[in-house]
C-alpha cells in the first residue's frame, strides 16, 4: 500500500473496485463442483500437478519441471524470443528482434494548430486541441482496406493530476478538500479526458500520425452526446440543464472499448462514480440512495463539484444516472454526435467485445469492473447489414440485455434483463413492485437488477473478447482480495484472490445468443513457484512467463490471445505489468510468455494489433504513478520522466508501435 496521504489518483485507484455489492452469492461453497473439487482445494506444487493432470496431459508428458522451461515444451503458435521481465525499469521493454516506438504521448499536438505542450501549465484550451492523458483503450480502423493508413481511437480513462501538475501530490488529497486544486486544474483535468481519432500511417516502416487529416478528433468531458435507446428521456435522466433527458456532455472514465464491424468506435465508461461530489449531503437526501451506493457514488475522487455543479449530487441528483454508458462513436465523421446507448446497461463498463453472430446479430460481451460484480451479454434485435453501414447506425438501441450465472457444473445461463419476465421457475423478479417501473429504470439501475436474478459475483470482470476463430471467450478477472473463503464457487475458487483468473466461455451450440453456455478456468493465474498461490499455467511457462492481475486483452485476426496487465509490481509478483502471449490451444494451452514490459508505476492497456498482424499497438497508461512499495509520485519527483527524460518533463502516458524488425507478422 502506498503511504498516505494520497494524491487523488491514487486514491481513486484504492477506491475504485472496493465491492459495493451486498448480495448473498448464489454460488457458495457447496456450489463447488465435483467437477472442481481437486483443483480447486488442493494447494500449490501438488495442485499444479494436478491441474496439469486433468488440464494437459500432453503437457505434462511434455514437459519436466513448473517454472523451469523446457526444449521439449510443447508447442505454441507465439515464435518470439521470450522478454526476461524487468520489474523496476524507466523505460520499456520489448521481446528481442522488435521496436517499440512511441507514437503519441499526453500533450501532444492533435487538433491543428494545437499549441505545443507546456509542462506544469494547466491550460484547458491547449489541453482540448492536445492528446489526452491516460490512454487506455486502443481500436485500429484500416481506411480504404490499406494495411498501412487507417484510424487509431483512443480512450483517454483519468487523469494523475499530481503527475500533471506541480504544487499538488500530497497536498491535493481529499482529507484537505482538494485544498490546492483550482479551477484552472479542474478543467483542464476534464479537457484531458474523453478521447481522441488520429489517421495514422506507415511510413519506412514506421508509424506517425497524420496532422492535417480529416478525421481528427478529440473527445473530451465537455463534448456533446445523445441519449438513445430504452431510457433516454426517462424522468430519471432529466437535469437541469437536460430538461428532456436526452442530451449529455461528455464521456468519463473511458477505461476499455470495442470496435463494430460497420467501424464505429464503443468506448466504455468506467468509474463514473468518481466525478461525483457532496458525498455526506447526497447519502439521506436523494431518493436514488440506495442505488448511489450501488455504484458508489458520489466518490468524491475528483474536486470537479466545487467549481460545476452538474458533478454537485445534491444539486443535480440524477447526473450521476447519465454515465456508465456505452457511447457509440462514428469516427468517420467529426462532426457526428457520440450516443450513449443505454440498451447495453449501466454499469462500471470495461469493454466491449464482440461478434457477429451466425445469424447476424450483434452481440457484445461485456465486464463490470468491481469486486463481486458481473458479465453481461447484449444482443441486438436486428441483423448486421454488411453491404449498408448506415443500416447499423441504430442497431444498438434495440435488444436484450443478460446477465451470467456461472453453475458449479461447468455450465452457465445468460439470465435476460427484461422487464416483466418470468424466470424459469414462473417468478417475475423484474418488476414494479421489486423497484423497476419500466425497462429504463432496468438500464439504469442495471445492478441492483442483476442482484435479483442471482448472477455470478465476479472477481472484477474487465475486459471480455470472443475469438473469432474459435468463437470462445474469453473473460479476464482481475483479482479481488475481499472474496473470503466462504464465499468461493466454482468460477471464482480463490478466497482473497490476489492475482485473478481467466474464465472460457463456450457458447451452447456455437450460437452466441444462446441461453446457455459451457465454461472452463483457462488459467489461476500468480505465481506457479508459491504453492499457496495455487496458479495453474502449463507447466511449460518460464519463470518469466507467469503473470498477475489479467486486465485488458487482444485476439488477434489468427485466434491468439494476447494479455495485458493491471497490478503486477516489484513487491506483488517481482515483474512489471505488461503483455503476456497466453496459449489456448493444443498440448501449450495454458503456455504464457512475456512479450512487453511497462516502465515503473505504469499499468499496460490498449492492446490493439493491425489485421495484417504487422503492428502491435499498446497504451502505457500512468508511468511514474506511485508504486505500491515505492516513495510518492509526483510532478516535482515523478517514478520516471518516461518517455522523454528530460528535467522537468513529467512522465507521460502513451501509445507505443510494436513492429518486428525488417518487417513480419508480430508472431507466428
Ligand atoms: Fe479501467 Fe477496469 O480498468
Ligand atoms: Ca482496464
Ligand atoms: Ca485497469
Amino acid at each position: 500500500m502506498p503511504r498516505l496521504p494520497l494524491p487523488p489518483s491514487v486514491a481513486f485507484e484504492q477506491s475504485e473496485n472496493e465491492g459495493s455489492n451486498p448480495t448473498a452469492s448464489p454460488t457458495l461453497g457447496d456450489m463447488i463442483a465435483a467437477r472442481l473439487s481437486r483443483r480447486d482445494l488442493m494447494q500449490g506444487l501438488v495442485a499444479v500437478s494436478v491441474a496439469a493432470e486433468i488440464l494437459w496431459p500432453e503437457a505434462l508428458a511434455a514437459a519436466p519441471a513448473v517454472g523451469g522451461g523446457s526444449s521439449a515444451a510443447p508447442a505454441t503458435r507465439f515464435d518470439f524470443p521470450e522478454l526476461a521481465v524487468v520489474p523496476a525499469s524507466p523505460t520499456h521493454h520489448v521481446a528481442e528482434g522488435y521496436d517499440a516506438d512511441v507514437l503519441i504521448s499526453w500533450g501532444d499536438a492533435v487538433l491543428p494548430g494545437a499549441p505545443p505542450f507546456a509542462p506544469g501549465k494547466p491550460d484547458a484550451a491547449a489541453q482540448a486541441q492536445q492528446f489526452g492523458y491516460n490512454n487506455d483503450f486502443l481500436g485500429f480502423i484500416p481506411l480504404d482496406g490499406a494495411a498501412d493508413r487507417g484510424l487509431l481511437v483512443v480512450n483517454h480513462e483519468y487523469t494523475n493530476s499530481e503527475l500533471m501538475f506541480p504544487g499538488l501530490g500530497a497536498k491535493s488529497d481529499k482529507e484537505t478538500g482538494f485544498a490546492a486544486v483550482t479551477r484552472e486544474i479542474v478543467d483542464a483535468e476534464m479537457m484531458a479526458h474523453g478521447g481522441s481519432v488520429l489517421e495514422i500511417r506507415r511510413v519506412d516502416g514506421k508509424w506517425q500520425v497524420v496532422p492535417d487529416s480529416k478525421y481528427i478528433r478529440r473527445i473530451t468531458a465537455e463534448t456533446e452526446m445523445a441519449i438513445s435507446g430504452p431510457a433516454a428521456g426517462h424522468d430519471r435522466m432529466k437535469t437541469s440543464a437536460d430538461p428532456a433527458g436526452t442530451r449529455v456532455k461528455g464521456m468519463l472514465n473511458n477505461c476499455a472499448g470495442g470496435v463494430t464491424p460497420w467501424g464505429t468506435w464503443l468506448t466504455c465508461e468506467e468509474n463514473f462514480n468518481g466525478y461525483f461530489w457532496n458525498k455526506a449531503a447526497a447519502e439521506p437526501i436523494t431518493r436514488e440512495a440506495r442505488a448511489l451506493r450501488r455504484y458508489g457514488a458520489p466518490g468524491e475522487w475528483y474536486a470537479w463539484g466545487r467549481f460545476h455543479d452538474r458533478f454537485d449530487a445534491v444539486k443535480e441528483p440524477n447526473e450521476p444516472n447519465r454515465f456508465g454508458w456505452v457511447v457509440e462513436i462514428d469516427p468517420f465523421d467529426p462532426t457526428s454526435t457520440p450516443r450513449k446507448r443505454t440498451a447495453m446497461g449501466r454499469f462500471k463498463h470495461e469493454g466491449a467485445g464482440n461478434i457477429v453472430n451466425g445469424d447476424g446479430r450483434f452481440v457484445v460481451y461485456q465486464g463490470d469492473d468491481e469486486r463481486f460484480d458481473y458479465v453481461y451479454r447484449f444482443v441486438t434485435e436486428g441483423k448486421v447489414d454488411a453491404s449498408n453501414r448506415a443500416a447499423n447506425k441504430d442497431l444498438l438501441d434495440t435488444g436484450t440485455l443478460y446477465v451470467a450465472r456461472f453453475n458449479a457444473d461447468g455450465t452457465g445461463e445468460w439470465l435476460p434483463l427484461v422487464h416483466g419476465s418470468a424466470n424459469k421457475d414462473g417468478q417475475v423478479w423484474l418488476s414494479e413492485a421489486n423497484g423497476f417501473k419500466d425497462q429504463a429504470e432496468i438500464l439504469i439501475h442495471t445492478r441492483l437488477a442483476a442482484d435479483l436474478l442471482g448472477a455470478t459475483r465476479m472477481d472484477r470482470p474487465e475486459d471480455v473478447d470472443v475469438n473469432p476463430k474459435t468463437g470462445k471467450v474469453y473473460v479476464m478477472l482481475t483479482n479481488n482480495n475481499k472474496r473470503k473463503a466462504d464465499q468461493v464457487d466454482a468460477a471464482n475458487p480463490r478466497a482473497d484472490n490476489k492475482f485473478g483468473h481467466i474464465i472460457e466461455i463456450t457458447p451452447a451450440g456455437g450460437d452466441h445468443t444462446a441461453p446457455t453456455f459451457a465454461w472452463d478456468i483457462l488459467l489461476k493465474c500468480g505465481s506457479p513457484e508459491i504453492a499457496e498461490v495455487g496458479a495453474t499455467f502449463n507447466p511449460a511457462t518460464s519463470k518469466d512467463g507467469w503473470f498477475g492481475m489479467p486486465d485488458n486483452c487482444a485476439i488477434d485476426a489468427d485466434g491468439r490471445l494476447w494479455v495485458a496487465t493491471d497490478g503486477n509490481s516489484p513487491a506483488e509478483t517481482g515483474r512489471a505489468d505488461g503483455i503476456w502471449a497466453v496459449e489456448t490451444e493444443g498440448p501449450g494451452r495454458g503456455t504464457a510468455r512475456c512479450f512487453f514490459q511497462v516502465p515503473t508505476g505504469a499499468e499496460m492497456c490498449g492492446p490493439c494489433l493491425t489485421p495484417d498482424l504487422e503492428t502491435f499497438f499498446v497504451a502505457v497508461q500512468h508511468p511514474g504513478e506511485t508504486e505500491d512499495d515505492g516513495p510518492l509520485s509526483t510532478f516535482e519527483s515523478p517514478g520516471t520522466r518516461w518517455p522523454d527524460f528530460k528535467d522537468g518533463m513529467p512522465p507521460r502516458p502513451s501509445v507505443v508501435a510494436i513492429t518486428r524488425k525488417g518487417g513480419g507478422k508480430i508472431a507466428g
